[in-house]
């Protein structure tokens, strides 16, 4: 089933932001270090050749850690991309190593870089910004589309960002590529049913990660089948609707949280 991803949306956020990146000087990719190459639009670099490009791998404390560096090692060989880091955007440490790439890529010594924090849905572009601009929480836009008037933020470190982040919107013919989009919140649940998607979460977890399961959900895998591991979690946390009856629901909730939160542990979904 080959799902064209609402290409209305897709048409003219890529305009919005080819004419905004007229105006920048340095591009931070976001992209999410569970599916790096996945969560990547490729179509970004029909408009990065010409300007400074930072490829961030954010959520890494997420993410395998052996996996995350062949990935860095990957991008490096087969992009041009000036820097890769493997980010963690609630980690200072790391947003202070941020801005001194920044700052190390102002080879025109301008005394002030325009930067555009870009990617697809719930990679991290908005906490990204929210770190640079030093502010715990703010509500950034995040929507294409919306015509108020462009605001330049300011940084502490004598940055100017843009305070809207560029939305790419994901691209794939995979389903699987899909599905795991959807494992990681890019793809919003009208597309796939929540169940559905928590069913196949299960199902790839059960087959690469039981010993996970067992220590997180307190249960036995032995030789269940897909919905008797589900009862299980479910009555292991206690989740029911009534009586002898499995809330299917909250569980598929649960897991789905479980997994995007790193509960069940440091997963990547693919490798280079
Ligand atoms: P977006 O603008 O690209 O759409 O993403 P946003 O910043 O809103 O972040 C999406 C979710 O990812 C948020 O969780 C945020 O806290 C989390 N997040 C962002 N960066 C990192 C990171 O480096 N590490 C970890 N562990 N989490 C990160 P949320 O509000 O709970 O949303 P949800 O994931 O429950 O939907």
């Amino acid at each position: 089933e080959y799902i064209q991803w609402y290409p209305g949306h897709m048409a003219k956020a890529n305009r919005e932001i080819k004419e905004k990146l007229k105006l920048i000087d340095v591009v931070i990719e976001v992209v999410d270090a569970r599916l790096p190459l996945s969560s990547k639009n490729p179509e970004i670099n029909q408009y990065t050749w010409n300007k400074q490009h930072i490829l961030l791998l954010n959520k890494a404390d997420l993410a395998d850690p052996d996996v995350s560096q062949d990935w860095i090692d990957w991008f490096k060989k087969n992009t041009d991309i000036q820097e890769i880091m493997l980010y963690d955007a609630f980690d200072r440490r790391h947003k202070t190593e941020l801005v001194k790439q920044i700052q190390r890529l102002n080879v025109k010594n301008k005394a002030q870089l325009k930067c555009m924090i870009c990617g697809i849905p719930n990679v991290g572009k908005s906490t990204v910004i929210n770190s640079l601009i030093g502010k715990k929480k703010t509500q950034v836009g995040n929507k294409p589309g919306v015509t108020k008037g462009q605001q330049w933020l300011s940084t502490p470190d004598k940055l100017m960002l843009l305070d809207t982040p560029g939305i790419l919107w994901p691209k794939f013919e995979d389903p699987l590529v899909g599905l795991h989009l959807a494992w990681l919140g890019s793809i919003k649940d009208t597309i796939y049913e929540k169940e559905n998607i928590a069913a196949d979460l299960l199902k790839y977890l059960v087959a690469y990660y039981p010993d996970e399961l067992e220590v997180l959900y307190k249960i036995t895998l032995d030789d269940k089948n897909l919905p008797e591991v589900f009862d299980a979690i479910a009555k292991s946390r206690g989740l029911l609707l009534r009586a002898g009856e499995y809330d299917y629901t909250r569980t598929s909730v649960l897991l789905l949280n479980d997994f995007k939160n790193g509960r069940i542990g440091r997963i990547t979904l693919e490798r280079p």
